[in-house]
């Protein structure tokens, strides 16, 4: 495949979940923007002391800022052969850079917009966990780590900072306002694909899979 897959969808959807499972089928990298900002807040560099004062309460990094952090990511060799993006373009001016940067490298756009409600939005992240060792994805309820605080691979879970139930609202205030609108934007492409979102994790990905075996196929 020559393909950038995009995962599209509220705060705390299970972009992150599914999109991890996606690169490993197809075998290309998965670049998340939240990933790369959240490990440059940890180094304290440059960029994660401006991306916090946005990360914290909320709101969406700079388009400059993750513009130029995915331009660079997909000037890697690893992007060749396609890649999938969780988390950008988030606003409609990375959507027009993304397109620009995807024509040049002659690769195809998919974009796979998870439905979920608002409710359900608010309940996945509240009792999410992450490792702070390899990253992987938990949650307290519907999948809790093998045991308490610690993952299958041996690091510690924590809480994100922008977890909390007032930053979460926010973050899915910013949603509806600057990146709900990319629904349509990539509906008018015909590049969209609507995947309830609902169900467990292994629902949704089959949803995906069988989704994306359709548009390969016509
Ligand atoms: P980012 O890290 O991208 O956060 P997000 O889009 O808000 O998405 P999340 O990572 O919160 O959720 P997700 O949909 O990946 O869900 P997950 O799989 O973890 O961005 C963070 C911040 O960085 C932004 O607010 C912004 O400040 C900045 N930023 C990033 N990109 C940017 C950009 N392009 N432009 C500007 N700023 C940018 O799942 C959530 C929970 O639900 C987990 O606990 C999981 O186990 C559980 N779960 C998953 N699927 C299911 C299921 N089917 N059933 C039940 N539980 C499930």
């Amino acid at each position: 495949m020559r393909k950038a897959i995009i995962f599209l969808g509220p705060p705390g959807a299970g972009k992150g979940t599914q999109a991890v499972k996606v690169s490993e089928f197809f075998g290309v990298p998965y670049i998340s923007t939240g990933d790369i900002l959240r490990t440059a807040v940890k180094e304290k560099t440059l960029l994660g002391i401006k991306a916090n004062e946005y990360m914290s309460k909320g709101e969406l990094v700079p388009d400059d800022v993750v513009i130029g952090i995915i331009e660079d990511r997909l000037n890697r060799d690893d992007c060749m052969n396609g890649c999938i993006l969780d988390g950008f373009p988030r606003t409609e001016a990375q959507a027009m850079s993304l397109e620009r940067m995807l024509n040049a490298k002659n690769m195809d756009t998919v974009v796979l917009f998870i439905d979920v409600s608002d409710n359900e939005v608010i309940r996945r992240n509240s009792k999410r966990r992450v490792c702070s060792k390899c990253g992987r994805i938990y949650h307290l309820e519907t999948s809790p780590p093998p045991k308490d605080g610690i993952c299958e691979c041996g690091g510690t879970l924590y809480q994100r900072d922008d977890d909390k139930e007032d930053v979460i609202r926010e973050r899915l205030r910013v949603y509806r306002e600057k990146t709900a609108p990319l629904i349509d934007y990539y509906t008018r492409r015909n590049q969209l694909l609507r995947i309830d979102g609902s169900g467990l994790p292994e629902e949704v990905y089959s949803g995906i899979i069988s989704a994306l075996k359709k548009i390969d196929k016509a």
